[in-house]
């Protein structure tokens, strides 16, 4: 089935005894039995039908053997770093989103693992990295918001030389561009938040892996724990998930005119877009996905323009996030990465001139026009 029947089609009710197409939400808790010993759902944290064909659905988009879905995107990563002990050490994308950061420094690093934050784009950086205690590589390819492109199949073979497991955050490239598992990761981890719910109006997580002993362990920790996905929030996700493709394609094809424009604008010095020929990543990115996604950082000609747009765009939203119908403008900065020490943030050129955009599906002229009247305001 091609990628767009799948969004369409994976998450319909088949064998609904009332003949309901879609997908009921089973808003309860527990389930009954009628003898002891009788198999079946048990208890919503433990799994719920609702949630069960989100996890079905979000397993074939990403040629997974199985997915699990959380309460968010950190929580998540949360039950991922429960694979590791104390005295465990990571490498990990230095350009992270910044909450993934500060997870691992600030909750990862007090319960005894360590991590090496690099440039991933660099592989023979990433293989002079590991140590005999490195147990795994998390990457985000593009990057959170310098759009840095690693080569995920060049990684994989690094972490099988040397034993380690490959994650990998797909959040900005979502299953329709970008398959991670297929080059070799072995987790591949989203925000659901983002362009799989798409709508700006839930939270939500995803893990997903092949390996059914990583699968079972990942299991257990995440019913231990309880970070699940309510079903009705589930059930926003089987909804967003039907206009995946449809949104991919538009918000994508907007990004690319976007970007474009802004190279225009002679208040605009540097444009970090994927789809851009002239980005480092193009190729490396073109050759193990199926597009660039519809994120874009921006450097302006100085902190007044960057303020001045922020508080003066009208259409655009002046707000954290991504992925959603609505075009979204952040200001790293002092949102996704504010927790980073200033000085690292600068060196990784997350500066008071750079913005984040999210591109949407509205018309590409009206974002156009929109930033003008920012900029001129
Ligand atoms: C790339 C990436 N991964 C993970 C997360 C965390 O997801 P959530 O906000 O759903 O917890 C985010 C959030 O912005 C993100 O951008």
């Amino acid at each position: 089935m091609e990628l767009q029947t799948l969004c369409v089609h994976g998450g319909i009710n088949e064998n609904d005894p009332t003949g309901a197409v879609e997908m009921p939400i089973y808003q309860t808790a527990m389930f009954r039995h009628h003898d002891i010993g009788e198999g079946g759902y048990d208890y919503s944290r433990q799994q719920n039908p609702t949630r069960e064909k989100l996890e079905q659905l979000m397993a074939k988009l990403e040629h997974g053997r199985e997915a699990i879905a959380f309460s968010s995107g950190m929580a998540a990563i949360t039950c991922l770093m429960e694979l590791f002990q104390p005295g465990d050490h990571l490498l990990a994308t230095d350009d992270l989103y910044g909450g993934s950061i500060r997870l691992f420094r600030g909750v990862g690093e007090k319960n005894g693992l360590s991590f090496d934050f690099l440039d991933t784009s660099d592989l023979g950086m990433l293989a002079a990295k590991i140590r005999p205690e490195t147990k795994a590589v998390f990457i985000e390819t593009p990057t959170n918001p310098m759009m840095q492109v690693t080569d995920l199949r060049g990684a994989a073979k690094i972490c099988r030389e040397h034993n380690l497991l490959l994650f990998v955050d797909n959040t900005f490239l979502t299953p329709y561009l970008q398959n991670p598992l297929d080059l070799g990761a072995d987790v591949v981890i989203h925000s659901g938040t983002k362009f799989l719910s798409g709508h700006n109006d839930t939270l939500a997580g995803f893990l997903v892996a092949n390996d059914p002993k990583i699968m079972e362990r990942l299991r257990y920790f995440y019913m231990s724990t309880g970070a699940c996905l309510a079903p009705f929030d589930s059930w926003l996700l089987l909804r967003g998930i039907k206009t995946l493709g449809i949104r991919m394609e538009r918000q994508q094809q907007n990004a690319l005119a976007l970007a474009q424009w802004l190279k225009r604008q002679s208040w605009v010095s540097r444009v970090l877009y994927v789809g851009l020929p002239e980005h480092p990543g193009y190729a490396v990115n073109a050759d193990q996905s199926r597009g660039a996604g519809a994120m874009i950082s921006f450097e302006v000609d100085s902190s007044t323009t960057a303020l001045r747009l922020l508080r003066n765009v009208q259409l655009i939203l002046f707000a954290e996030s991504l992925g959603g119908t609505e075009t979204l403008l952040t200001y790293p900065m002092t949102q996704t990465h504010a927790d980073l020490p200033k000085e690292e943030r600068e060196a990784r050129g997350i500066n008071d001139r750079l913005l984040r955009i999210s591109v949407g599906l509205e018309d590409v002229n009206d974002l156009e026009n929109d930033l003008l009247q920012a900029e001129k305001a």
